[in-house]
């Protein structure tokens, strides 16, 4: 029996579609039945975007407020695994993915049935992949394997890329001097060499050995500083979308938020790293050991 593959996925530039279809190309050779749907919502996210619309997305984002998707259907009532693919906005799930978390149909289909999650980010997915954990686990999925896509440059050069990826719409180099923005070409081309790992263990029925061979691929990779950085910007942009959403004037309160995470970016980050690098971490190995694994893992 061919194996039924759901792949949902939203994406504004198309990264994250060609991610998604290089991973799922060794499925569709094997002979699967795919069912791919690309996600949209109601009212559109601007790409590329202005900055207020930037920056106006991210109280939702952090607090995990739903948006109407369009709609879309399943042509199967059951799947043997879903392919769920998607990227952090704020160091949360986009508004699209937790509305899909969030949808009733979404949560039919996924019930007790193996998910792989797909992320294709800047570099900051932790918190985001904890928010999706949790919500899989609510309505009863079963995650089985996260391939995680990053930028590897440096976080404040990914960061000045993103940006203007995100503002302008090209993924090309900004003023010929920075790389260009976003997950490498190298690395997209690759996704299919993690499709064929998750294709084998399905078809060998040990999806529960996934994770751990997706690991020893390096599908997934944990660093030291971006788990540092992440660990502490997640509490403070909780801070900040409580101020917003709670602000008279949330264009005033997210105009401050912007240049907070400017200076937050560019001179705390820094800063604060160097300090923890020198004087912290050389103490914290076992500590920082054990939560790169726990964050690598899918539990
Ligand atoms: C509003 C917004 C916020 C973002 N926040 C993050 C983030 O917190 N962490 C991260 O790694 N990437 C972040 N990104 C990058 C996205 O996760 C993603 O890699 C990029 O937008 C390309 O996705 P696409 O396939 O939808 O075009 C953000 C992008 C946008 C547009």
């Amino acid at each position: 029996m061919n194996k039924k593959i759901a792949v949902l996925y939203y994406t504004q530039s198309g990264q994250l579609g060609d991610i998604v279809k290089n991973f799922i190309q060794p499925f569709e050779e094997a002979g699967c039945l795919i069912d791919k749907i690309r996600l949209d919502t109601d009212k559109k996210f601007s790409f590329p975007w202005s900055s207020a619309s930037f920056f106006d997305a991210m109280p939702e984002s952090v607090q995990g407020a739903p948006t109407p998707l369009s709609s879309f259907h399943f042509k199967e009532n059951t799947y043997d695994l879903i392919i769920l693919g998607y990227q952090p906005w704020f160091l949360s799930p986009s508004i699209p993915t937790t509305s899909l978390l969030l949808h009733p149909a979404f949560a039919k289909i996924a019930a007790h049935t193996p998910v792989i999650t797909l992320i294709g980010s800047r570099n900051m997915w932790l918190n985001a992949q904890e928010q999706v954990k949790a919500k899989l686990q609510n309505i009863q999925a079963s995650l089985v394997g996260n391939v995680a896509f990053f930028d590897r440059h440096l976080n404040s050069i990914s960061a000045v890329t993103i940006m203007y990826w995100a503002f302008t719409g090209k993924k090309d180099r900004f003023l010929n001097i920075f790389p260009k923005p976003g997950v490498a070409d190298d690395d997209i081309e690759k996704a299919s060499v993690f499709g064929q790992i998750a294709l084998t263990h399905l078809q060998q029925n040990t999806l529960s050995a996934l994770q751990e061979q997706l690991i020893q691929a390096k599908a997934v990779e944990v660093k030291t500083n971006l788990m540092f950085i992440e660990g502490r910007a997640k509490r403070l942009f909780a801070i900040w979308a409580a101020i917003v959403m709670r602000a008279k004037n949330r264009k005033r309160a997210l105009f401050f938020y912007k240049y907070y995470l400017i200076v937050a970016l560019f001179a705390v980050a820094p800063l604060v790293l160097l300090i923890y690098r020198m004087f912290f971490a050389p103490f914290l190995t076992k500590q920082i050991r054990n939560k790169k694994n726990y964050f690598l893992g899918i539990k």
